[in-house]
């Protein structure tokens, strides 16, 4: 069972400029919260609760304001820097402490999952790598992603990154498991013609080795893009739409903490106190 988990928190955003000039993407709002506490609550939904972010040079301080060492929500939460974006892959080299001799799982700090089932299927594929595992959704767009090609009974025949003319319209999501042969497969990567290493390549190394397994994602489920900002306000008011109707909050990650038993109430009450006068406090208030 995986126990590690990296989030890759780096990159400028420019598709998102100018509101990317000054603050990180993924500390933008993603409706009511920080953008990175969606992949933050996926892995602490698959039990993870040892947790690299990785962060552009300079901008560790604003990501520790918000989430300090982790402990107040019971994980451990490392910090590394990365000098400028060199690709996907670079997680696992600037990581290799990190790993040592563990499997992980990366999520990129700008992706959504929601759904019905989603954890549970999460749990039973951090069972089930023997390698490497991707998570796939169908899109519309599929020319923007990662693109999976399958042949006869979902057998993986090529991937390929942002396809100009796509086979399928199977994109890779941002969640991966590896085991800890990624920091060598990651090393042995040349930079792209867009210098930076590939994810596609390091998948691709896998696959070779049929050491590659993909989830596919089903039509009740959502993963959303928040790369511009029409996908970033669509986003938020799919979110808004599902919290107002519930009643319910989607990531708050106190809530997932005291679910998996690593925080108690009074440590929420720290929370509300650290959150202050805000529908966030207020909702672990009336939940708690
Ligand atoms: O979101 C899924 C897609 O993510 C996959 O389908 C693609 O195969 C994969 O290459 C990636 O494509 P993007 O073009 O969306 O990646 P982007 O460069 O926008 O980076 C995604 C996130 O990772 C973003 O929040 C910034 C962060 N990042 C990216 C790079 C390249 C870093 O922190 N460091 C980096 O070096």
């Amino acid at each position: 069972m995986i126990k590690k988990g990296i989030i890759l928190a780096g990159g400028y955003g420019t598709r998102l400029g100018p509101l990317t000039k000054a603050v990180n993407k993924q500390l933008l709002p993603l409706y009511d919260k920080p953008l990175i506490y969606y992949p933050l609550s996926v892995l602490m939904l698959a039990g993870i609760s040892n947790i690299l972010i990785i962060t552009n040079k300079y901008e560790k301080s604003n990501f520790i304001k918000l989430l300090g060492d982790g402990s107040q929500i019971g994980i451990k939460i490392t910090f590394l820097e990365q000098s400028r974006p060199k690709g996907l892959p670079d997680a696992f080299i600037i990581g290799k402490n990190f790993i040592g001799k563990d499997d992980v799982v990366l999520i990129l700090g700008d992706n959504f999952f929601y759904g019905q089932g989603f954890t549970n299927r999460l749990k039973n594929a951090l069972k089930k790598n023997n390698g490497a595992t991707i998570f796939t959704y169908i899109v519309n767009n599929p020319s923007d992603y990662g693109i999976l090609e399958i042949g006869k009974r979902n057998k993986i025949k090529k991937i390929i990154e942002k396809p100009f003319r796509p086979k399928s319209n199977l994109a890779i999501t941002g969640l991966y498991f590896f085991n800890h042969k990624v920091i060598n497969f990651a090393k042995s990567l040349k930079p792209s013609k867009r210098n930076e290493l590939e994810i596609v390549d390091l998948l691709n190394i896998y696959l070779k080795k049929k050491l590659l397994r993909a989830e596919f994602m089903g039509r009740g489920s959502a993963w959303l893009d928040t790369g511009n900002a029409t996908n970033l306000f669509n986003a938020s008011q799919y979110i808004a739409a599902i919290e107002e109707r519930q009643g319910l909050k989607i990531a708050c990650i106190e809530e997932i903490a005291y679910q998996n038993k690593w925080i108690s109430k009074k440590q929420i009450l720290k929370r509300i106190n650290f959150y202050g006068k805000c529908d966030y406090s207020d909702y672990l208030k009336k939940t708690f």
